[in-house]
């Protein structure tokens, strides 16, 4: 039976023909595991907010966005063009034509931008506090390993400045960078960084000037710098070296519809450059909409994916485990602490094939892979660990496409029966011929 309307955290929807968004991502959409003060998750998100407060506390704190917003929300604020490979369905969670789960924490930058006070003109903001951190759960439709959950988190910052006459602001955002650059300093550890990034390709925006690029860019680079500074210490520190410890960081160009220029900072460790967060001067398009007034304001961006630094900081094998209600899970953490994740067993996997032609029948959709993750995320919930494509060819005379994909059922609690895998192989073959017209082989 179609359903005619949707409910997510208690708000309802009419669906469209755009709707793709599952029951058992919907189920999510109330966990907020992300506050809790003794997960992972919420551990790590306390340590960044705690360092980027301190001692100045110029960051309001938004932690209870919900996550079903608006397409404008989440893209056409921003600037994403039309065309943009992040609207499409198979990458997002769609509710209906004009609603959807945000794909991004950004979603909310403009009304946190409007909230501040003194920012746009006639309107009494909610918050004197020029910046702003929001944390909250985000989705995309992926596909399905250890690292990638349907439903990940993300921290977003923001930082505003008026300007001044005789340039009074550039002297606030000096000496806030002075300070930075002097816990840096002072710091045990020693952070390495490389920044071979230039403006060539990757402008600055007219209306700013080269000093206050320079000066905002090196308050935000700095102010992530302490952050991953902080969070990685304190593993190292678990791990029992401290002293004379190096950690190295590089900032690479990146480009995002609403900030100029842009950036990403990437964390060294473990042999690998590992990629931690977006960022870059926001662009005054987005402060405009925000009611800004226009030439007056300068400020930056930045966002920054919690799951895998809490999965590394931890050393949690599966991010579903994110997501268990297993007390051998949550008893292992508590507040402030960084430490160790020991599993409490491992479960055998299962593994099943699937292997099907593609329809040529054009009443059927072709499908796509994320589309298939999808039937079996439904299917198996978080007993499914991973999902792969293991062979695929087309037949040299029919010029009909097969493809097998290879799916390991494991439960991070429990052991689960083969008459069980049976029976949820079973509803995935059912679901793929009943969706997709596929002919299984
Ligand atoms: N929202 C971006 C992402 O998800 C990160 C970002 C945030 C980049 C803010 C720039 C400014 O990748």
């Amino acid at each position: 039976v179609a359903l005619q309307t949707l409910s997510v955290n208690g708000k309802t929807y009419p669906v469209s023909d755009k709707t793709n968004v599952t029951s058992s991502i919907l189920n999510l959409t109330d966990r907020a595991v992300y506050l809790k003060p003794s997960h992972p998750v919420g551990i790590l998100r306390s340590v960044i907010e705690d360092k980027l407060n301190d001692p100045h506390h110029s960051f309001e704190i938004y932690n209870d966005f919900k996550p079903a917003v608006t397409v404008h929300e989440n893209f056409d604020s921003l600037g994403f063009p039309e065309d943009h490979p992040g609207r499409s369905k198979s990458d997002t969670y769609y509710l209906n034509d004009c609603h959807l789960l945000r794909t991004h924490t950004s979603a909310h930058e403009l009304e946190c931008f409007k909230n501040i006070n003194g920012f746009v003109p006639g309107h009494v903001g909610k918050t004197d506090k020029p910046g702003f951190l929001i944390s909250a759960d985000v989705y995309r439709r992926d596909e399905i390993d250890r690292t990638h959950y349907p439903v990940f988190h993300q921290m977003e910052g923001g930082r505003v400045w008026k300007r001044e006459p005789d340039n009074q602001h550039l002297l606030k955002i000096k000496e806030d960078l002075e300070r930075l650059e002097k816990t840096l300093a002072d710091d045990p550890v020693k952070l390495v960084v490389e920044d071979n990034v230039s403006l060539e390709g990757n402008p600055k925006q007219e209306y700013m000037t080269m000093e206050e690029v320079d000066l905002c860019s090196r308050h935000l680079k700095r102010s992530l710098e302490l952050v991953v500074l902080e969070v990685f210490k304190r593993k190292l520190a678990s791990m029992g070296n401290v002293k004379g410890e190096e950690l190295k960081v590089r900032w690479i160009q990146a480009y995002f519809p609403w900030t100029a220029p842009s950036w990403e900072i990437e964390v060294f460790w473990q042999n690998n450059w590992l990629e931690l967060c977006g960022c870059g001067l926001i662009r005054e398009d987005v402060l405009l909409k925000a009611g800004y007034e226009q030439n007056q304001n300068i400020g930056w961006a930045f966002g920054l994916g919690l799951d895998r630094i809490a999965m590394l900081l931890f050393e949690i094998p599966d991010i579903r485990l994110f997501w268990t209600l297993d007390e051998r899970f949550h008893s292992q953490f508590k507040e402030g602490t960084i430490n160790k994740f020991k599993p409490y067993s491992k479960y055998p996997g299962t593994i099943r094939d699937v292997a099907f032609w593609l329809p040529t029948d054009k009443n059927f959709d072709i499908i796509h892979e994320n589309d298939l993750m999808e039937i079996v995320r439904n299917v198996a919930g978080d007993l499914v660990e991973c999902v792969k494509l293991i062979d695929s060819f087309t037949h040299p005379k029919t010029g009909r496409k097969s493809l097998c994909y290879r799916i390991n059922y494991q439960s991070m609690d429990r052991n689960v029966t083969n008459e069980e895998v049976n029976e949820l192989q079973d509803k995935v073959r059912d679901t793929l011929v009943k969706l997709y017209g596929v002919e299984l082989r």
